[in-house]
């Protein structure tokens, strides 16, 4: 019999009233983000939709794909609102159109958002956390919200502007979040001269990304070094640390090991496994990502 197989688990979030995946299949997904239906191009849905066309059809906006990576455009069919914000739990989050597929949350993640607020806890003195890549900040806000002091790094201007929106947004004290535009890895090594510790670190690299001066990320090379750079960066008394990857080849078996040899010695438990959306209907789950996260015991 095989032994000591890592827990392996399948996260859904289920607590959404702003979201909604309504439906997916023939390489896209139907999807309601409060009063906006969307489609966007989704390579996991292999399978065929279960909805009719006619739903399909009155979605407000498509995102068609161009043959470059990530590339397209979005086609509107409805009007819509420019930006505006979608709610889950006290959090509440700035959404827009950009000239990407994303737009500013990816819905799957909520689970991760409970996760790290129900690690924070309640605690006198507030946690340090990191977010590296972190995007719009969704789960800054979570961290925040739950009495963190966090800071969120990102190398992109505009997607720390958005963060600040949605920071506004949800009513967060200004000082509660420090932003920090800078490449991840070159920060985390950084702060590991400077014997700057976390009690928690979130990261969700992308598969290819670029540092604000121009630093080359690319998961397979990058991924090992930052691992072990964050772990130099985990305080004595840490209490989690949380990795979600999109979009590469890894299974989470790749990344719940380099967790656990980078975090070896420490006290805790991992648990690794897949990001799903699960459809309207309540069976379909599609897959989005990939995570691995550590948490100490108490
Ligand atoms: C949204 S996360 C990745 C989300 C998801 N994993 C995906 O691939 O779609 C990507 C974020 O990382 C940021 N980023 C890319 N390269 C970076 C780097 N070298 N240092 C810091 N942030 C970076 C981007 O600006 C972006 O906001």
């Amino acid at each position: 019999m095989e032994e000591n197989l890592p827990i392996v688990e399948l996260l859904t979030s289920s607590d959404w009233i702003d979201y909604e995946l309504l439906d997916s299949g023939n390489g896209r997904k139907l999807e309601r983000f409060g009063p906006v239906t969307l489609i966007r191009p989704e390579a996991e849905a292999v399978w065929l939709p279960k909805s009719s066309a006619q739903d399909w059809r009155g979605a407000s906006a498509e995102f068609i794909p161009s043959a470059e990576e990530n590339g397209g455009h979005w086609v509107f069919k409805k009007k819509v609102p420019e930006r505006w914000t979608v709610r889950y739990r006290d959090l509440r989050l700035v959404l827009n159109f950009s000239n990407s597929k994303q737009l500013g949350i990816f819905p799957e993640q909520a689970c991760q958002w409970d996760w790290v607020r129900s690690v924070i806890g309640e605690r006198d003195e507030p946690l340090r956390v990191l977010n590296l890549f972190g995007y719009t900040g969704a789960i800054s806000m979570a961290a925040a919200a739950a009495g963190a002091r966090v800071t969120h790094l990102d190398a992109s201007k505009k997607a720390i502007q958005w963060a600040k929106e949605n920071r506004a947004a949800c009513k967060l004290p200004e000082d509660r979040i420090r932003w920090i535009l800078d490449d991840g890895l070159k920060f985390v090594q950084r702060e590991a001269r400077r014997g700057s510790f976390y009690q928690g670190i979130i990261l969700d690299p992308p598969k290819f990304g670029r540092g604000p001066k121009g630093e080359v990320w690319e998961f397979y090379r990058s991924f090992p070094d930052l691992i072990r750079a964050c772990r130099s960066i985990l305080a004595e008394d840490a209490k989690f640390l949380l990795v979600t990857a999109y979009a590469i080849k890894a299974s989470s078996v790749t990344i719940g090991n380099a967790v656990s040899e980078a975090l070896l010695g420490l006290n805790g438990s991992i648990q690794s496994g897949e990001v799903c959306l699960r459809d309207r209907s309540g069976g379909r789950l599609l897959s989005m990502a990939v995570y691995s996260r550590w948490k100490r015991e108490a």
